[in-house]
């Protein structure tokens, strides 16, 4: 993809990696694909590259650099991040680029180096409040602290009204457009809440405190290019407000989110019929709900629409007297996201003694999730009771979204 200019003088360096699948181990479909965004920001005295691309990207951004002027002659490479989808191609820059001198936070000096080994970089670490001088440009730093990691921090450009803010505001999605003007919108939204929900749900207050801070810095700004997904500038409002809203409990305004999502799953279906007597009661009872046989959908997906949804529901048959493994990725995950404001409540079919009710219980309840009442556990087939009886937990949940 053609390098792009974002103001005059900064331009999109990075690259489209249109084929990952996965992200961060298999916990993270990119069913979209993604980008590394790197930009190029050129002075009238200096140049600079702020953030890089993930390593096997390094020869796209080494060309990309090459069509703007002898790569030498960089002066600043500026690292945001040190995760290494952003700094896999740095050793390479460096060795190309051997005067320049990295400007990072403190809390990226020695993760830096150990990552990639004390290779003698004159690396100048930088606090919220420091400036980098280009002639005509001037870089501001805005440290941000596990926004995702310790070591996380924004670049300001206030001649160009940019902020360059690394992960966050970013979205796993590849495109040959690099603006939010040329891609859907909704699936814009759609990618950018997934990332929120599965990097960042956890760090809420501090994203809060973080856009606060900015707003009180009274710092102007008309375009923000994340590291991950387009730029952007046609409505910058619209990605902070989003972000103001998912830190806060509040979905996106104009989508229609389900309000619980359902997930499930069964050996011989007696668990999936209770979950659609839920399902349907629900719906009967006027909500909006989502059902995911957890076997059929990746989990990061599911979490996306938790994000958004007011409970959780989830159901498992007892396998070895507990609930089956193939949910405890997705109640592991919640562990760590901790979903602020939800409640929830666990159901299941079972032979004799049973188990995975209480146990997928008290998980929802680690994930902070608010459990409503013990659950409901039934054996074998479902009777036209036990149908009813999952009916009636629909309603205590209906009553229990009420009270909220
Ligand atoms: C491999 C296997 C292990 C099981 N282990 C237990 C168990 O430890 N305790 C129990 O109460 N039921 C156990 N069951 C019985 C199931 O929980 C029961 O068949 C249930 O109705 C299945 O629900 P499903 O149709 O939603 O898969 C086991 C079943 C299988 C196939
Ligand atoms: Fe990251
Ligand atoms: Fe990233």
């Amino acid at each position: 993809m053609a390098i792009v200019e974002v103001k005059p003088g900064v331009h999109w360096v990075g690259a489209v990696d249109w084929n990952v699948r996965q992200f961060h181990g298999a916990t993270y479909s990119t069913h979209r694909g993604t980008t590394y965004n790197a930009y190029f920001v050129q002075g009238s005295k200096y140049r600079a590259l702020v953030d890089t691309v993930h390593a096997p990207f390094t020869e796209v951004l080494v060309s990309h650099l090459k069509n703007l002027g002898d790569l030498s002659k960089i002066d600043y490479v500026v690292i945001n991040h040190v995760e290494m989808d952003h700094t896999g191609a740095l050793p390479h820059i460096m060795e190309l680029c051997p005067k320049a001198k990295v400007y990072c936070s403190q809390r990226a000096v020695e993760p830096l180096k150990q990552h990639f080994g004390d290779l003698g970089w004159d690396i100048t670490p930088v606090k919220t409040g420091d400036t980098l001088d280009l002639g005509g440009k001037t870089i501001h730093f805005i440290e941000a602290p596990m926004l995702h990691w310790p070591d996380s921090m924004f670049s300001f450009i206030p001649e160009d009204k940019l902020l360059l803010p690394n992960d966050a505001f970013g979205q796993h999605l590849a495109s040959s457009q690099r603006f939010d003007d040329e891609v859907d919108n909704a699936i814009l939204m759609d990618e950018a809440a997934k990332y929120y929900a599965n990097i960042l749900l956890p760090f809420n207050a501090l994203v809060a405190r973080k856009i606060k801070e900015i707003v009180d810095m009274g710092i102007e700004f008309d375009t923000i290019a994340p590291s991950h997904g387009v730029i952007w500038r046609k409505d910058p409002g619209q990605i902070i407000k989003a972000y103001q809203n998912w830190s806060t409990g509040v979905e996106t305004p104009g989508r229609v989110s389900p309000e619980v999502v359902v997930v499930f799953d069964t050996m011989w279906n007696s668990t999936e019929i209770m979950a659609e007597a839920i399902t349907d009661e629900l719906s009967a009872l006027g909500y909006n709900v989502n059902l995911y046989n957890i076997g059929r959908t990746d989990y990061s997906d599911i979490i996306r629409e938790i994000l958004e949804a007011k409970a959780v529901v989830v159901g498992s048959p007892t396998m070895n007297n507990a609930m089956l493994p193939s949910l405890s990725s997705l109640l592991d995950a919640l562990k760590g996201l901790r979903p602020q404001g939800k409640i929830g409540v666990a159901f299941g079919s079972h032979g004799w003694k049973g188990g995975a009710v209480p146990q997928l219980t008290s998980l929802l309840s680690e994930a902070g999730i608010k459990v409503i009442d013990p659950g409901l556990a039934i054996q074998w087939v479902p009777s036209e009771t036990d149908i009813e009886a999952s009916r009636d937990l629909a309603r205590k949940l209906d009553q229990a979204l009420k009270d909220l």
